[in-house]
């Protein structure tokens, strides 16, 4: 949504609102619903709503857009709103700031909301693989490729030393272009999707490093690091890597014919027993293009599989959870109805809460590497 930024002016940072948090908290989910859409309703075209797929539903369904890391960092790109509320996790809110045009706010209404794979990668860690490289005389050769999942600082430092950021829909496309520009990639922070991207691109499991950010050197050789196209940092996602190779054999065991799709966050096993890998949008458009009658086991966060069994059971496509204990993300599940309505009302009353704000130093080459992200296609 292109909206023109108005002149509704808030003060500055607001750490506890006018509107405190806690008389929210104590009231039940659905007595939010009205004043959410009333304090929207107030805010018109000064404010956008942006919500990923794995928030839940009484949360998203205020969202003006939805979507998958790439299509929130467009949304928030290109909306022209002064206030952006985020509703997903840190690194998200983060990208928008970096983003936004000058005068923009972004709110993420429960700070609590972060990642634990983002938190897997410091930015002092990743200097000291860096360092590494370079004392082996291998810098030079490598492009660093930044999972979206990190912080703005390493985004900085990867468009900073000629990389960029993916998200998971644009992973390959970012692999190749680092691969037109450099002999190896360093690929932050998820082992899996570097794994799984790098090996569909033809690169074989030999030719793939680990670098552990807690072992001496990385727990890696000069040689083996001269030798790898691809160093992968040893970060996961703690959703995803529940799903286990068993659980594809017992949903095609139990539902012959069943189709197994995932995120490829998962395990490298469980990619190479599925039949399609996919971002959050892309697992959404394999079940819409399916002909009625096929079921799907989905390996993704459980509120986005609940919502697409719902979604489609109505043309006859049956959807379940690829690990009936329910893969759940309790970062993004931090974000309620009752931290919108806090956020939103304060708006309302001219009070910022939760801004996240990154430095004018870091926003710099973190923008260099989301720009060269968005360029790819
Ligand atoms: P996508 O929505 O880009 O597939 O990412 C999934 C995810 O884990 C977000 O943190
Ligand atoms: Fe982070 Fe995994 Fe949650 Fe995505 S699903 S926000 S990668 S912890």
């Amino acid at each position: 949504m292109n909206l023109a930024i108005d002149e509704l002016t808030a003060p500055a940072l607001a750490d506890e609102g006018v509107c405190s948090l806690e008389n929210y908290l104590a009231m039940p989910d659905h007595s939010m619903d009205g004043r959410i859409a009333q304090a929207r309703a107030k805010l018109g075209a000064t404010t956008v709503v942006l919500g990923h797929h794995y928030q839940r539903d009484e949360v998203v369904r205020f969202a003006d857009f939805m979507g998958d890391s790439y299509r929130l960092s467009q949304n928030a790109a290109a909306t022209g709103a002064k206030y952006i509320v985020f509703c997903g996790v840190h690194f998200m809110a983060e990208s928008a700031d970096v983003l936004g045009r000058d005068g923009q706010q972004v709110i993420l209404p429960d700070l609590n909301a972060g990642c634990s794979m983002a938190d897997m990668a410091e930015i002092s860690q990743v200097e000291d693989c860096w360092e590494a490289l370079e004392r082996a005389g291998l810098a030079d050769e490598t492009i660093p490729v930044t999972y979206i999942n990190s912080t703005a600082a390493i985004k900085a430092f990867c468009g900073e030393r000629g990389g960029l950021v993916c998200t998971s829909s644009s992973a390959r496309a970012a692999m190749e272009w680092a691969f037109a520009r450099g002999r190896r990639v360093l690929f932050l922070p998820d082992q899996h999707l570097g794994r799984n991207t790098g090996y569909a691109m033809g690169i074989p499991l030999h030719e793939m490093a680990v670098w552990d950010p807690w072992a001496l050197q990385g727990g890696q050789s000069k040689e083996m690091l001269a030798a790898s196209r691809v160093l992968l940092w040893k970060g996961h996602c703690s959703v995803h890597q529940r799903f286990l190779p068993g659980h594809v054999d017992q949903v095609r065991a139990k539902y012959p014919g069943i189709q197994v799709i995932v995120h490829p966050e998962c395990r490298f096993e469980v990619c190479q027993k599925a039949d399609a890998l996919g971002s959050t949008e892309r697992l959404i458009a394999l079940v819409e293009q399916a002909p009625a009658g096929t079921m799907f086991a989905v390996g993704t966060e459980i509120h986005l599989v609940n919502r697409m069994a719902k979604r489609f059971a109505a043309q006859d496509k049956r959807i379940i959870t690829l690990d009936d204990t329910g893969c759940l993300c309790t970062t993004m599940y931090r974000i309620t109805p009752q931290h919108l309505a806090w956020a939103l009302e304060n708006l309302v009353e001219g009070q910022v809460v939760n801004r996240i704000q990154v430095r004018a130093e870091v926003k710099r080459w973190a923008r260099v590497a989301l720009d060269r992200m968005l360029e790819l296609r």
